[in-house]
């Protein structure tokens, strides 16, 4: 187990997996993780599919564009919104998810569905609901990069004190 800090600040995107399967239990504790993220004004616009069939997650794999990491993964959840639904709430809920596999030794991948209604009708989601994104997890591949290894924002411009852009002084 790691340190919360330790575990957000690690957590990459990573795209290969290993077929080892993911345990019942740390995937139920997955799923909780998302369950127990906040929402505006309580409104709880959140709901989940969870996807464990291989063959499955291929066919929902092709309404993104860069599904790779769902295809490659032993487990997906879709994360789904009411239709006044914040996509905040459910990036909370979504990241939540990821931090809370890497815990578990579990890497992810957000994976984008380009063609809502390709994925609302795989699904079988009520009217009017979106899936912001398909979360793709599994052991990661350590053979692999673990990362594209993206470069973040220099921390000078990323966060300014007191004004925008201001240094920290
Ligand atoms: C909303 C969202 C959608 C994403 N969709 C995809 C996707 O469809 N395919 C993919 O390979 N990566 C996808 N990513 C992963 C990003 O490319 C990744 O967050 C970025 O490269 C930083 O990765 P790093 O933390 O490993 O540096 C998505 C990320 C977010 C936040």
């Amino acid at each position: 187990m790691m340190e919360a800090y330790d575990a957000i600040i690690t957590k990459r995107d990573t795209r290969f997996y290993t077929d080892e399967a993911i345990d019942d239990e740390a995937l139920r504790r997955i799923v909780q993780a998302g369950r127990m993220a906040g929402s505006s004004k309580n409104t709880q616009p959140v709901r989940l599919v969870v996807l464990q069939d291989k063959g499955w997650m291929q066919e929902v794999a092709e309404c993104g564009k860069f599904s790779d990491p769902l295809k490659a993964a032993t487990a997906g959840i879709a994360v789904c919104c009411l239709p006044d639904g914040s996509d905040f709430d459910a990036g909370r809920a979504a990241q939540n998810m990821m931090v809370a596999a890497w815990n578990e030794g579990l890497a992810s991948c957000p994976t984008s569905m380009h063609d809502q209604a390709c994925v609302t009708g795989k699904l079988e989601l009520p009217e009017g609901w979106r899936v912001v994104v398909v979360l793709a997890f599994g052991h990661p591949d350590r053979e692999k990069p673990m990362s594209l290894g993206a470069k973040r924002t220099d921390w000078d411009e990323y966060a300014g004190w007191e004004k925008w852009g201001r240094g920290r002084g």
